[in-house]
């Protein structure tokens, strides 16, 4: 079995949660199993360090930014493999000292999502992680939030991709997604 089968074998999808209508897509069962946790995080650190996207492989990753609540479950292992620093993006009123905030729309509401003030310096390269891009609100909001502050975003790394949503065509970098479902 590939890494991408693997991967995909270990998602599980709830219909109807938490709203009618969506089906949401969950990555629990590839945490329970430190295999398949491996797999994915090797796979990820794996393609950032890896010359896909047309530049230089040993381009050194500045910042890991992790997305408000499931990209804390990757996006700090990853900045760690890469010797990195990690931030978090948070829900709004939950980080300490000044912020920055910016807004979104979900698949299912609004948000807004902040960020530390001093957390990046200008000129530092970004990757943007969490687990799974729909609307591409959120990650556009952080892209924003990194873009306020200096930083270059050179590609958003998500585990799946709702691909109906088209959420790549709104973003200032490219995606790259493990899995992506319709
Ligand atoms: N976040 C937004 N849409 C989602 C979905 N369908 N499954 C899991 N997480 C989501």
């Amino acid at each position: 079995m590939s890494d991408v089968e693997l991967i995909k074998s270990h998602l599980t999808a709830y219909p109807d949660f938490p709203k009618k209508g969506i089906v949401f897509l969950d990555i629990c069962p590839i945490l329970r199993n430190p295999l398949v946790f491996e797999t994915l995080i090797t796979h990820l650190v794996h393609h950032i360090t890896s010359d896909t996207l047309n530049r230089s492989p040993t381009k050194k990753i500045d910042v890991v930014v992790g997305l408000d609540a499931r990209g804390f479950l990757f996006g700090p292992i990853i900045a760690l493999r890469l010797g990195a620093a990690f931030v978090p993006v948070r829900k709004a009123g939950k980080l300490p000292g000044q912020t920055i905030t910016a807004s979104y729309e979900k698949e299912y509401g609004m948000d807004s999502f902040e960020i530390q003030a001093d957390a990046i310096k200008p000129g530092q390269t970004v990757i943007v992680v969490d687990d799974l891009i729909a609307t591409g609100g959120s990650a556009k909001a952080a892209g924003e939030l990194v873009a306020k502050q200096g930083g270059k975003t050179l590609e958003y790394l998500f585990v799946i991709e709702l691909m109906f949503l088209n959420a790549a065509s709104k973003l200032d970098a490219p995606v790259y997604s493990i899995v992506q479902s319709d």
